[in-house]
């Protein structure tokens, strides 16, 4: 290597902060400063840059209700359609354009442009008409990434029913407590997919968990993606997707004006307690905030490429995938496969195939291709790339660099975009035509988002401490509740450091922070009992539950290892009913029930048995300490343990293994 390369590379490794290229913030979306003082001196009105991104059928009167805080209203008396704003507006200008490219694992790939993708809303919509849904009832989908489930949310918001879209790799158990937790009486599922080349059968789980389900179930729908590949049974009255289409052929369903705070859809996650949450979002405020965010934060333009590798079973795939890109009218790229098949160089082969502009991926994945390699990026032209995205879990100064050079060719600003199910979409960002980038820290809070690290006592910490992260102003895309429990909405997100009394309301997301001196936050993590397993939420106490329910266990605590990939491994330390230790075929039936209960996904790395759990005097479980023996560290504070010796005991049989 000559001389100057070898400096450019040690300028790379020691650089703290990168700026935003010039080419790139002269065709930033938002590239003045200035609207950060705009938006805090003229909040929430601020919001109106929002909400003027959409169609409305009703214009609204009022930006914020916060009469009954914290269950805020937002762009009250509006109406609106989520559909007509995807969809609808765009065919005069864009009707040729391409709304989806999707590409299958197999490597067949499908266009739908805006024409088409309305046209098959449209006859979808009217097929659920005729089945019966009616506006206000849940549809759950159970389905992986192919077109039918975009085309099926679509359908939903246009005939104002709610979408409850479960990941297609939980579990049968999963999709039942959702339903049920839902109410839901219409299930649209798929008969299978491809993984590295396999078809999966997911319509067996499907089934499982539909049997599962204790109300009655009206109308369920498959969607044949495997062919001849799998013969699936239709035994239960089940609608073939594709026929009930067919029959719709040019089929128009007026999209259902929709009031602003009207639900749009719910989207399940994990929690402390064992019991998934119902995030509830609605129509006007959430539709906004992610067509904002895509514009102000993702750059996105009509004529981009834009592709979220995201599964579009979790929020990321909803705001970013669905909603906010095809909102603006740009082509968004789905793939239905994994990133390293048939070869670890799939995601930059489609990169180059579709001249990608915007890529956003989680740091799990990125640490995946740096262990991989750059050998497989640079097979390929990656140029056409303008801007990198990442979100899910804090990204490590290294992964952050290695993907600034090695995709971004060192040539695009990368946004670290901290937000959760809950926000809706972004929160803690820099603006990529703005603001200075510092690999490891997201940024400041996005304009108009009032986020503030502070102490236990709820005070703000200064610069270089460590605290916890709070917003402390409302936000449109924020949940409105979770789903039939008010109160779990006040006790989960608002108890911690609100005044009730002064009606002072701030929210709580459960993550720790550190502030820097220009205000910029790095996010630290969950401080609940959560676990970030390659970028997915998953709590302690549903795996827990999952553990204990197989026979022969007394007693579990799960806690999170450190993982090179992952991020975080599912460690689970097990007490059996006969405190002797378990054997393989007992460790076996573990991970079995929690593949069960929950999905692979919080399949246990680690299943250590024991006859006792550190805890407490008052007999709480120190999972800190199980955490630093995953971990092989140091070990925190033994002296309050009721039971020290059990400590060395675990120890010695995590480490021996
Ligand atoms: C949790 C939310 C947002 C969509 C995907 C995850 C963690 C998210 C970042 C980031 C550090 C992050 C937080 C948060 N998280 N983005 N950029 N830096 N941590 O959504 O499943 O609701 O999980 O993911 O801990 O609370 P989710």
């Amino acid at each position: 290597m000559p001389d100057d390369t070898v400096e450019l590379e040690a300028r790379l490794e020691e650089a703290e902060s990168f700026e935003p290229p010039e080419s790139f913030v002269e065709q930033a979306n938002v590239s003045d400063e200035g609207i950060y003082d705009e938006f805090e001196e003229n909040w929430p009105e601020c919001w109106e840059r929002a909400a003027d991104l959409l169609d409305w059928d009703e214009e609204y009167d009022t930006v914020l209700d916060d009469g009954d805080a914290p269950f805020y209203e937002w762009f009250t008396d509006g109406s609106l359609n989520a559909s007509a704003n995807c969809l609808d507006r765009h065919l005069d200008e864009r009707g040729d354009e391409a709304a989806i490219e999707w590409i299958g694992e197999l490597g067949e790939t499908r266009t739908y442009t805006y024409e088409e993708l309305h046209r098959e809303v449209n006859e979808c919509a009217a097929a659920l008409r005729e089945l019966g849904v009616g506006e206000d009832d849940v549809v759950t989908m159970y389905m992986p990434m192919v077109p039918e489930l975009p085309v099926a949310m679509l359908a939903c918001a246009r005939i104002g029913a709610p979408h409850s879209v479960v990941f297609a790799g939980f579990s049968a158990d999963a999709l039942a407590t959702r339903m049920e937790s839902a109410e839901s009486e219409y299930l649209i599922t798929c008969d299978g997919y491809y993984r590295r080349g396999d078809p999966l059968h997911h319509k067996e789980k499907a089934d499982e968990g539909l049997s599962q389900v204790d109300h009655d179930v009206a109308g369920v729908v498959v969607v044949d993606r495997l062919g001849d590949e799998y013969d699936h049974p239709m035994d239960n009255g089940e609608h073939d997707y594709g026929d009930l289409v067919a029959e719709q052929e040019g089929a128009t369903v007026d999209p259902v004006e929709r009031d602003a705070e009207d639900m749009l859809f719910l989207m399940y996650t994990s929690g402390t307690t064992g019991e998934p949450k119902g995030v509830k979002h609605t129509t006007a405020g959430y539709l906004s905030y992610v067509a904002w965010t895509s514009r102000a934060v993702l750059d996105v333009k009509p004529d981009d490429t834009y592709w979220c590798s995201a599964d579009i079973g979790w929020i990321t795939g909803h705001s970013y995938i669905v909603y906010g890109p095809l909102a603006l009218g740009t082509t968004s790229v789905m793939y239905e496969g994994t990133p390293d098949y048939p070869e670890k160089d799939r995601l930059w082969e489609i990169v180059d195939e579709y001249d990608v502009d915007i890529f956003y991926t989680a740091p799990t994945a990125i640490r995946a291709f740096m262990k991989w390699g750059s050998e497989y990026p640079e097979q390929h032209d990656l140029s056409s790339l303008r801007l990198l995205g990442t979100v899910g879990e804090p990204i490590n100064p290294r992964a952050w660099k290695w993907y600034y050079k090695h995709i971004g060719g060192e040539d695009c600003p990368i946004v670290d975009t901290w937000w959760q199910t809950e926000t809706g979409g972004m929160m803690v960002t820099t603006l990529p035509g703005i603001n200075t980038m510092k690999p490891g820290s997201a940024g400041p809070p996005l304009p108009g988002v009032d986020a503030k690290v502070v102490d236990t006592a709820g005070e703000e910490v200064g610069a270089g401490r460590a605290g916890y992260l709070t917003i402390q102003k409302p936000w449109p895309g924020m949940l409105r509740t979770v789903y039939k429990n008010d109160d779990r909405y006040i006790s989960e997100y608002w108890a911690e450091y609100s005044d009730p009394d002064a009606d002072e309301w701030v929210y709580f997301p459960e993550d720790g922070a550190k502030l820097d001196e220009d205000g910029y936050i790095t996010v630290l993590g969950r401080v609940d009992d959560v676990l970030n397993v390659s970028g997915h939420r998953l709590g302690t106490m549903e795996i827990e539950s999952a553990i204990v329910g197989v026979e022969g266990v007394a007693e579990a605590a799960v806690v999170g290892g450190d993982h090179e990939v992952k991020g975080e491994a599912v460690y689970a330390y097990v007490i059996t009913e006969e405190g002797s230790d378990g054997d393989d075929e007992m460790r076996d039936r573990i991970v079995a029930g929690v593949e069960d209960a929950i999905g692979p996904i919080a399949r246990p790395e680690e299943v250590v048995f024991t006859p006792e759990l550190p805890k407490t005097r008052s007999g709480k479980i120190m999972r800190r300490l199980l955490e630093d023996i995953a971990n092989e560290d140091e070990l925190g504070d033994t002296s309050t343990l009721r039971n020290p010796d059990v400590v060395e005991d675990i120890q010695r049989k995590v480490q021996g293994d």
